[in-house]
């Protein structure tokens, strides 16, 4: 028998896209871990994604909710539901993502990327990950939220003991560290929502409780939900993309000498090496997909890392080509759970990336071999030591 395909294989986490040509060329069949049913081909994936009542999210909380946690705002957050509970909570959240809100954002988002950019491009030598991909999301969170500045490791620590919950088999002592993480979270926001109750502004907690048909738990979950769903792929997206430019000088000249170019690098970026690999699904009931039954009850890994690499859909998918023809929306998602914070992180890496290029003329990776994050869900180096070649002023 031949040994089942392993999404957590450590070939597989350090170059996953020869096994997705594979599963694209086959039937949609199981892998591991737990023998999930793979969905690969482009076509497959979107009509997974848009059929939420064969394919739901109900349930897959159960992930942030282990045994030894009691509680877990997270696990009954929007992305965990299905319609018409999902349609109501999104129409009242939706406005808080909005254009107008952004804009109101960007100025601040602005000089936090400026200010970071100067203290990682000061140090010739730098491990990018760390110094810039992930304080800028964790920092814009920060602000969004309207916390104190200065309690952004918190911030930092909070989402990443939130994102360890699901993958991790814990001490003791971890788990005491995540059920203080959680109720320190709580004791936060509930003062943030009390506070901006009582003086709303402008920002995202003061529009949300405008919404007074969200229940303090759906407005807790909600805003839990946020730190996960905002932080690491963010970063990734900014580490995945200096890691490509170091590999293609050429693209990186281009896109320093017109900064213009900057929407659709990061658009390439998210196609050819997204920060979301994949999202999971329950199957409702028995189900025909590609010619294959998948039976009620299964658990469904949507390939995104693969359908963006399907050659059905781009030409010389495997080709990094900022400015391709074929659009690819995918990397945030499709249909009703279509990612909220889209615009967001797009203006983060926009606004992140120009700050970066007007300081840069080059920039090469001090070592060759990348540790990557050890999750089929999110990609992204753990770490980035670059080397920058600094921008002489002439
Ligand atoms: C490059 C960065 C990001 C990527 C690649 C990304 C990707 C995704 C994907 C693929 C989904 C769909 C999940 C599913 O269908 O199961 C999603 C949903 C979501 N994302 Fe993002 N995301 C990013 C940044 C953000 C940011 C910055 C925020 C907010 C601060 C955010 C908030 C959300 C929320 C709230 C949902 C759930 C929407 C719903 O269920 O209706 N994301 N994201």
């Amino acid at each position: 028998m031949r040994p089942p395909l392993n999404l957590m294989a450590p070939d597989v986490r350090a170059n996953p896209y020869p096994l997705y040509a594979q599963l694209r060329r086959g039937p949609v069949c199981q892998v591991e871990p737990g023998g999930m049913w793979a969905v690969s081909r482009y076509d497959d994936v979107v009509a997974v994604l848009k059929d939420t009542r064969r394919f739901s999210s109900v349930g897959l909380g159960r992930g942030f909710l282990p045994p030894w946690l009691a509680r877990n705002p997270v696990a009954s957050s929007l992305v965990m539901k299905d319609p018409p509970e999902h349609t109501r909570l999104r129409g009242l959240v939706s406005k808080a993502f909005s254009g107008p809100a952004l804009q109101r954002l960007e100025a601040q988002v602005r000089t936090l990327a400026e200010e970071l950019a100067e203290a990682t491009v000061q140090q010739r030598e730098v491990d990018f990950t760390a110094a810039f991909a992930l304080p800028l999301p964790v920092r814009v969170l920060n602000l969004l939220f309207g916390l104190d500045p200065e309690r952004w490791p918190d911030m930092r620590r909070w989402a990443e003991d939130l994102l360890s919950i699901p993958a991790s088999q814990p001490t003791p002592e971890r788990m005491e560290d995540i059920r203080r993480s959680i109720q320190e979270m709580e004791e936060c926001f509930q003062v943030l929502i009390a506070t901006r109750r009582a003086r709303p502004g402008e920002d995202l907690v003061s529009e949300l409780v405008r919404a007074e048909s969200m229940t303090e738990d759906e407005l807790m979950s909600f805003l839990f939900s946020l730190l996960p769903a905002g932080f690491e792929t963010t970063a990734h997206l900014l580490s995945n993309t200096l890691l490509v430019l170091a590999q293609h000088p050429d693209e990186l000249e281009r896109v320093r000498e017109d900064p213009r170019r900057i929407p659709l690098l990061i658009e390439e970026v998210l196609r050819y090496e997204p920060p979301a690999q994949s999202s999971l699904r329950l199957v409702t009931e028995d189900t025909d997909l590609g010619g294959v039954r998948i039976p009620r009850g299964a658990l469904v890994a949507v390939l995104l890392g693969a359908a963006l690499r399907d050659e059905q859909r781009f030409t010389e998918a495997d080709r990094f080509h900022p400015g391709r023809e074929a659009q690819a929306h995918l990397p945030f998602g499709h249909g009703i759970h279509f990612c909220l914070g889209a615009m967001l992180a797009r203006m983060e890496a926009r606004l992140g990336l120009e700050a970066l290029f007007r300081r840069i003329r080059g920039v090469s990776l001090t070592r060759q071999e990348v540790q990557w994050s050890q999750s089929y869900i999110a990609r992204g180096p753990l770490s980035l030591p670059l080397r920058w070649e600094p921008r002489v002023e002439t």
